[in-house]
């Protein structure tokens, strides 16, 4: 088949398959975290957010919720706010509801429904904001739509921690390109997870309720699904160890047995034990985050946190 009659649809099929093979492929397996976002995925992650575990979504929220005038006095009116990736979630309504009459809220995702569908829900709840929703990779420069109201500044808006899922250098290209897009007198809100007690921290990622478990496995039905391959799920374990030496985070699915995996026309080996790396999330200290920004062109301006330095929000400016 020639590739002028492929649909869009299925050459982007060929390349994620493509990427699948390269990730089991390698000595260190591993598959990419945005094959966890399918809409059980999408379900199972909105039930972690919630797990008595999971501290990072409540203590982020209450921080906010305690800091929302100052945040509101820090950005001051008529700014454009800019968050990468699209979130319809609580955070971001407290941003659209407090903030001084925004010039606008745009949304930046690379995932065209996730992306509508957050901006049409947040465009009918807040009619005086003009929403102006961005198809694009947020980890590359893009270019950002003209308000009908002009913009006195902009703000970045990151929750979430999601700059914790970023390898530190990758990390660091974000913050580069945040930068530029915050242009000038522009500014920087973002929620990081701060370094803590090892116990806490592998709580959070292996709940007793075994979401995460699940979470975790449901990235292999879904490339069963999609891809056509036969992953056993019974043959594969979660794991969340912390590494502190990293500071991060490390998700695997760990191969029970030796094992045989079929995908895409290829047999793919496991050795019992051996760990497939599904994602990381990193945790940083208030000082190497601090170190991050700086070289990224921000400046650190205001850092709130929790009463346990669980969880930090921080206003960086740009420089
Ligand atoms: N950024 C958050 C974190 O690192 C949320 C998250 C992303 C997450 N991927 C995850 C949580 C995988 C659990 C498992 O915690």
């Amino acid at each position: 088949m020639d590739s002028a009659s492929l649909t869009e649809q299925e050459i982007s099929a060929a390349a994620e398959l493509d990427e699948i093979l390269n990730g089991l492929s390698r000595s260190q397996k591993s598959l990419s975290p945005k094959f966890f976002y399918d809409a059980r995925g999408s379900k199972l992650f909105d039930a972690i957010c919630e797990l008595p575990e999971y501290y990072l979504t409540r203590t982020e929220l209450s921080i906010m919720q305690m800091h929302i005038d100052e945040i509101a006095t820090l950005v001051g009116p008529q700014a454009s706010l800019i968050e990468f990736g699209s979130g319809s979630s609580l955070k971001t309504r407290m941003l659209l509801e407090k903030l001084d009459r925004l010039a606008a809220y745009v949304p930046v995702d690379i995932s065209r429904d996730h992306l509508l569908s957050a901006a049409e829900s947040l465009a009918s709840d807040y009619p005086a904001v003009e929403v102006l929703p961005v198809l694009a990779d947020f980890t590359q420069p893009f270019q950002l739509p003209n308000p009908s109201v002009m913009p006195l500044r902009n703000i970045v808006y990151f929750p979430g921690s999601t700059i914790g899922n970023f390898s530190p250098e990758n990390a660091h290209s974000l913050l580069q390109v945040m930068h530029i897009e915050a242009g000038k007198d522009g500014a920087l809100l973002i929620g990081v997870d701060l370094q803590k007690d090892t116990a806490i921290i592998e709580r959070a990622y292996n709940d007793a309720a075994g979401v995460t478990a699940e979470f975790n496995l449901n990235m292999l039905s879904r490339i069963n699904q999609e891809f056509g391959a036969d992953f056993n799920l019974n043959r594969f374990q979660h794991s969340a160890i912390y590494n502190e030496e990293y500071g991060r985070v490390e998700l695997n699915l760990i191969s029970q047995c030796d094992q045989d995996v079929r995908i895409g026309g290829q047999s793919i080996h496991f050795d019992k034990g051996e760990a497939l790396l599904t994602e990381h999330s990193h945790k940083y200290t208030l000082e190497q985050f601090c170190n991050m920004a700086d070289r990224a062109g921000f400046a650190v301006h205001t850092v709130w946190t929790d009463s346990e330095q669980l969880f930090s929000i921080q206003y960086c400016l740009r420089v």
